[in-house]
Order: C-alpha cells, then sequence, then structure tokens
C-alpha cells in the first residue's frame, strides 16, 4: 500500500514536473535550460529528468537553504557569510580552489542542480550528447572529488580527513560511496545519501561484539573516506550498554561544538577501536545499541538504530 501511495506521489510529481517545464518552455523557448538557474531546478530540469529530480529532492542539497537546523544555525540566513555555499551559483564558474558566489535569486532551492553541472554553454556530464536540449558535455571534473571541494572543505576540512584515508589512496572518490550508480538507469544516485538515511549511514561503520574476560569488548571500524560520523557536525553514534535491568552506560561520540571543553572522539578514518566494558558482579544478560542521531533539534527517539546485540552471562 504505501509502494502504491509513493508511486502515485511519483507519478503526480512527474506530471507537475511536466508541467512546470512545460510552462518555462513556452514562456521562454529560446532560453536554453543552462541558463535557467533563476527558475526553480523543477522547471529548469526536472521535468526531463523526472527521476534524477525526484532523487534530488530527497536529499539534502535540495534543502540546504530551508531545513530548520540551518534557519536556526544561520539565524535565517541573516549571517551573510552563510549564503554562499547554501544558495550557489555555478562551482564550474568561480573554480574549484573557492567557495562558490551567492546566488541571491530563488534562494529556496538550495543547491540548484545548476550548481553542480552549470557551464556557461551547456551542462557537466559524462558523456557529450550532441542534440540534447541542455547540451550535455563531457567534463571530466565533474566525477572528481575537486568538484566537492568549493562547497565541502572550505567549512569542515573533511578533505583533510579525506586525504588520509584508505579509500583516497585506493582512488576511491566521494561520488564512489555518495552518487553510487543506479541500476536500471544509466546514471547515479542524487539522494539522499547521507545522514538521514539509515541503509547509508549502516554501510558506514563494520561492528562486532563479544564477551571476554569479564567484559562486553565492542569492536568498531570506521568504513567511510572520513571521520565517522561524517562532516555535518550535529550528528553523533551513541553507544548504550545495559547490563540485566540497570540503566544503560553510554558513550557519545561527536564533534565538540565551537567553544565547548570536549575532544573529537569521532572514529578517523579507517580507524579500529575497541571499547571494553566490565561485567558488573551477578550480572546475568548484556545487551548492546548502536544509535546513529541525526539531528539535534529531533528527540532523540527518533534516533535510528544501527545495530543491536545481546548475550548470557
Ligand atoms: C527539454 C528536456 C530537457 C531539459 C529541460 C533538460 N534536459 Fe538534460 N537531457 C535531455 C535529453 C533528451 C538528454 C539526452 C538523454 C540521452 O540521450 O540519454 C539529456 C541529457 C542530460 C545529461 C547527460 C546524461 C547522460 O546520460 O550522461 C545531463 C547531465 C543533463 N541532461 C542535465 C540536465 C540539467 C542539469 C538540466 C537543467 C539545467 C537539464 N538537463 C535540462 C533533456 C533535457
Ligand atoms: C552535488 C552536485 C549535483 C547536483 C546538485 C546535481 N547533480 Fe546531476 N550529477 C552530478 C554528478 C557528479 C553526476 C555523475 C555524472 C555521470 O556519471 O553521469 C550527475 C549526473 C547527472 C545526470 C546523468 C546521469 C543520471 O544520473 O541520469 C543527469 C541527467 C543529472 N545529473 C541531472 C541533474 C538534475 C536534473 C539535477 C537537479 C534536480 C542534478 N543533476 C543535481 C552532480 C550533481
Ligand atoms: C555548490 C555547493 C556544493 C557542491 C558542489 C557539493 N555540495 Fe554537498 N552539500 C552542500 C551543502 C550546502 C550541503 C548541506 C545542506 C544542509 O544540510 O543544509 C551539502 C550536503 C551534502 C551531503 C549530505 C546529503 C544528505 O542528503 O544527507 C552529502 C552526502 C554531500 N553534500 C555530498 C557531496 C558530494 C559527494 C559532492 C560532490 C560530488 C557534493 N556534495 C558537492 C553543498 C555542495
Ligand atoms: C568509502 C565511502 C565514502 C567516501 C570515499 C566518502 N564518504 Fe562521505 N560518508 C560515507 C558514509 C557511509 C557516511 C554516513 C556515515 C557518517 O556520517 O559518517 C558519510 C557521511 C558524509 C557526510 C555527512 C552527511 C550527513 O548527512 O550527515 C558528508 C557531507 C560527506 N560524507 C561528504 C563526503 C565528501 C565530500 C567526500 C569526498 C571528499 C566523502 N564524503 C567521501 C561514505 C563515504
Ligand atoms: C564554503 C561553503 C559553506 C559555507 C560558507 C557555509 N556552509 Fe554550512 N554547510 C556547508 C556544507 C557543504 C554542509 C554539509 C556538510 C557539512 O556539514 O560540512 C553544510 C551544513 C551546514 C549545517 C548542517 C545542516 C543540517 O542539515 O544539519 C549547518 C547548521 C550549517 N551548514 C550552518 C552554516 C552556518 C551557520 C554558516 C555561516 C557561519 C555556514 N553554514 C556557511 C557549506 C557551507
Amino acid at each position: 500500500m504505501a509502494r502504491r501511495e509513493a508511486v502515485a506521489a511519483l507519478a503526480l510529481l512527474g506530471l507537475a514536473a511536466a508541467c512546470a517545464a512545460g510552462i518555462a518552455d513556452e514562456q521562454e523557448p529560446e532560453r536554453p535550460p543552462h541558463e535557467r538557474i533563476d527558475l526553480p531546478s523543477i522547471a529548469a530540469c526536472g521535468g526531463c529528468h523526472q527521476e534524477v529530480y525526484a532523487e534530488w529532492s530527497q536529499s539534502l542539497h535540495a534543502r540546504a537553504w530551508t531545513n530548520a537546523n540551518v534557519r536556526a544555525a544561520t539565524n535565517d540566513f541573516a549571517k551573510e557569510s552563510c549564503r554562499p555555499c547554501h544558495s550557489p551559483r555555478s562551482v564550474f564558474e568561480t573554480g574549484f580552489d573557492r567557495r562558490p558566489d551567492y546566488r541571491d535569486f530563488n534562494q529556496a532551492d538550495g543547491v540548484h542542480c545548476l550548481s553542480c553541472h552549470g557551464l556557461a554553454d551547456g551542462v557537466a556530464a559524462a558523456r557529450t550528447i550532441e542534440g540534447a536540449p541542455c547540451r550535455p558535455r563531457y567534463e571530466p571534473r565533474l566525477l572528481e572529488a575537486d568538484h566537492c571541494y568549493p562547497c565541502h572543505e572550505p567549512t569542515h576540512q573533511a578533505f583533510a580527513e579525506y586525504e588520509e584515508s584508505d579509500a583516497f589512496a585506493l582512488g576511491i572518490r566521494c561520488v564512489d560511496c555518495h552518487m553510487q550508480p543506479t541500476t536500471h538507469r544509466r546514471g547515479r544516485s542524487h539522494g539522499p545519501n547521507g545522514g538521514l538515511n539509515p541503509d547509508f549511514v549502516k554501510r558506514g561503520l563494520d561492528w562486532s561484539a563479544e564477551l571476554a574476560d569479564g567484559e562486553v569488548r565492542l569492536t568498531l571500524r570506521n568504513r567511510t573516506g572520513h571521520k565517522f560520523p561524517g562532516e555535518i557536525p550535529s550528528r553523533s553514534l551513541l553507544i548504550e550498554v545495559a547490563f540485566d535491568d540497570a540503566p544503560p552506560r553510554t558513550e557519545l561520540l561527536r564533534k565538540p561544538r565551537r567553544g565547548e571543553d570536549r575532544a573529537d572522539n569521532r572514529l578517523t578514518p579507517d580507524e579500529v577501536r575497541v571499547l571494553a566494558f566490565p561485567v558488573p558482579p551477578d550480572a546475568s544478560r548484556a545487551r548492546v545499541r548502536l544509535y546513529f542521531r541525526p539531528l539535534p533539534l529531533l528527540p532523540v527517539e527518533e534516533s535510528f538504530l544501527l545495530g543491536e546485540w545481546s548475550g548470557e552471562l
């Protein structure tokens, strides 16, 4: 049932998209898609690329200007220095060694299709396609980590972490994890492939638990190309270890907030960490739960479970 509703919703979305694109084409037949950064992504590109549009709309790229965390942290973007990457013009326009320019119109679209794809004479693509209305042109840098750099490095130094990772040494790029090839069309998933997607987050952590020498030993291994939890500072990993019905002991892995007197205890790239919890005398059962907590503005119950283990003592 849920699936049927989802399909129906997608069909409706597609219809709306086709209409919006139709209106855009009718109003300005002479203006090619790559110049339509002043129109919402749905009207600029979404009508013809409905699936990509549907994926992108679920991602934080689409909500970079509107999500509650960002609104709160930037005082509704009264802070001017916060605007450029959350409503960017194309990174190809400014270059890959600096932050993008602020798009001072159509902000609600956040990281617009053309923020990533916009070229002066068409759209950046993995191949050149002659005759397509949006003028796709082969642009090798689109798939490189460099492409993510202008927005992702200046604030949170994800690249310094990435460059120390096994993934980097093996030539695994950001898109190889965050935009994996789709199976049913020739393309890559546009999202949501980040901290709000439990299935995606689970891929980033290997873990196991065992009882040995009077301890519960929890082994964690970071499988991402950066710290775990990654870049977005509000994410955290909550570990709960409980014996019988006693309140659980907890351990919280997260980045300190600015000015906070606390170490950054997240897992470094590829780190294997063993945490030991001594078993209290007379305990008969141990239980381990790992939660990923996505947002500080959400109640803890909205965290999601990454894994669970229990053992008889
Ligand atoms: C009027 C319809 C239309 C609009 C609007 C449109 N496109 Fe396209 N796009 C196409 C067609 C048709 C192709 C070629 C598909 C093919 O041959 O497989 C294409 C191809 C592409 C490709 C290359 C696909 C590949 O298989 O490598 C990219 C990237 C792309 N479009 C991005 C965009 C972006 C970004 C926008 C908005 C600025 C946009 N398109 C707007 C119709 C459109
Ligand atoms: C964060 C940057 C980014 C944003 C935002 C983005 N794209 Fe892409 N897009 C890429 C990358 C990287 C690829 C991979 C190139 C390839 O393999 O074809 C890609 C591929 C594509 C392709 C070709 C393959 C496929 O997946 O079908 C199309 C079409 C496309 N994008 C359209 C869009 C549209 C439409 C939007 C907005 C709704 C959009 N993109 C937003 C980075 C982005
Ligand atoms: C033009 C600026 C820009 C570019 C280029 C860009 N990003 Fe982002 N990205 C952002 C912003 C801004 C956010 C945060 C949105 C928010 O949470 O408010 C973000 C969020 C994300 C997230 C979290 C998404 C989610 O749905 O949870 C991932 C993952 C990500 N980016 C990966 C990438 C990768 C990989 C690339 C390169 C292919 C890339 N980005 C290119 C600006 C950009
Ligand atoms: C080997 C796979 C892998 C590589 C390479 C990788 N990441 Fe990640 N990344 C992940 C996984 C899995 C997560 C989710 C778990 C977490 O938060 O660490 C993540 C989390 C993130 C987040 C936080 C998203 C959110 O919504 O919380 C951002 C932003 C991000 N990565 C950007 C990048 C950028 C930029 C690069 C390239 C410099 C990159 N990643 C390379 C796997 C990878
Ligand atoms: C250089 C580009 C850039 C600038 C400038 C920038 N941001 Fe961001 N912001 C990002 C990217 C990329 C992400 C997603 C990955 C991450 O958190 O590093 C993000 C994510 C965020 C998030 C997390 C959103 C969520 O979904 O939880 C908040 C909050 C935020 N930014 C606030 C700010 C504030 C406040 C400022 C100004 C002081 C600012 N940003 C300036 C690029 C930027």
